[in-house]
């Protein structure tokens, strides 16, 4: 069976950017296959942060994570640096990594561009990456669009390592991304896409009343200047694509006859996306509310995820090191358990 592994960084709440991006669709896969779903720490450290709102918002994250609906019951949960065999895995897999296919990732090119100084890290974040996934011989990556180079970087890793070390039968799968069709949420300015960074978003537990705030004001077709000129649903960056994910078909039918039609004001169709959001995101804020009241819940839970991720991540770990001829002499004489 398919083995799923995501990843998330730990930039406190989500932003319904990564809700209908990532984790929408990893709630529904965690009943399909056996899933691991990563607050990814090591990465988040690769551009400048604080430590105790690390601590924070790795807390947020997961608190996040299991009020959307991931169920501790159905997937592993858990936080990125309570399973050391990620950095292991990643050390070796720099090994194996051309420099030229790390320079051409998009996403450092972007960062690095806004760094006064280039760490060895955010250059390597895509190798860590690859450790992650491949830690778990996962096969699927269910993600946004962004993530696409990453994720044909760690085949390439993957096709080196096993050419090297397993020529024969490869060892490690290559994995694929998985997109849903909200693979790219546009922010609030109708451009760039939602991101915490740009400050263009929606928070997945921000009040009803704060959403419609962020609405009201939102573009929609340019064309359309007063109620009773004509709109095209297809020029309407936000406000459509979110009917899309939010409104039920019946509704988003409706959206584009009474746009094109002229029949619904922007105003009275940002209302009927405004409700259906609130259907949507009310039950997972009150689980939200519930969760930030019991933190060792919360933590109890991680762990608990952290040591079945890492179970799995020692097998891997054990077989990997055996056929690249690294054994664990003084760890096992000392009588050590890993
Ligand atoms: P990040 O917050 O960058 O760690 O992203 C977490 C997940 O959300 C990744 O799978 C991203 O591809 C996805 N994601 C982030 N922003 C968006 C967006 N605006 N639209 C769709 N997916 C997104
Ligand atoms: N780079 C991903 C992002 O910014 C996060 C991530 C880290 C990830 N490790 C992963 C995603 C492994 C999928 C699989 O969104």
């Amino acid at each position: 069976m398919p083995r799923i592994f995501s990843g998330i960084q730990p930039s406190g709440e989500l932003h319904i950017g990564n809700y209908l991006g990532a984790v929408k669709n990893w709630v529904a896969l965690q009943h399909q296959h056996e899933s691991f779903f990563c607050i990814v720490n090591y990465h988040a450290i690769t551009i400048a942060f604080a430590p105790d709102e690390l601590r924070r918002r790795t807390r947020d994250m997961a608190i996040s994570l299991l009020a959307s609906g991931l169920d501790p019951a159905r997937c592993v949960v858990f936080v990125q640096s309570d399973v050391p065999e990620h950095t292991e895995l990643a050390w070796i897999f720099n090994t194996i990594t051309p420099l030229g296919e790390l320079e051409r990732q998009v996403q450092f090119k972007d960062k690095a561009g806004r760094q006064e100084q280039v760490m060895a890290g955010l250059l390597n974040y895509p190798v860590l990456q690859a450790a992650d996934i491949l830690l778990y011989l996962a096969d699927i990556v269910p993600v946004g669009e962004d993530q696409v180079q990453h994720l044909e970087l760690s085949r390439v890793v993957a096709r080196n390592w096993n050419a090297r070390f397993s020529p024969d039968t490869p060892f490690f799968p290559e994995p694929q991304a998985k997109l849903t069709p909200t693979r790219r949420i546009a922010g609030l300015d109708g451009q760039a896409k939602m991101s915490k960074s740009i400050g263009n978003t929606i928070g997945l537990l921000e009040p009803p009343a704060v959403i419609w705030d962020k609405l009201r004001p939102v573009v929609t077709d340019p064309a359309r200047q007063r109620k009773t000129d004509a709109g095209d649903p297809e020029k309407c960056p936000v406000i459509y694509p979110l009917h899309k994910a939010f409104s039920p078909a019946e509704t988003v039918t409706q959206v584009e006859t009474n746009c094109r039609g002229a029949g619904w004001g922007c105003i009275e169709c940002k209302k009927v996306l405004h409700a259906n959001m609130e259907a949507e995101l009310v039950p997972i804020q009150v689980r939200a509310a519930e969760l930030h009241s019991t933190p060792a819940l919360v933590d109890d839970l991680l762990a608990d995820g952290g040591r079945r991720a890492r179970a799995v991540a020692r097998t891997t770990i054990d077989a990997v090191r055996d056929r690249m001829g690294l054994d664990a002499r003084s760890v096992r004489a000392a009588g050590v358990t890993p």
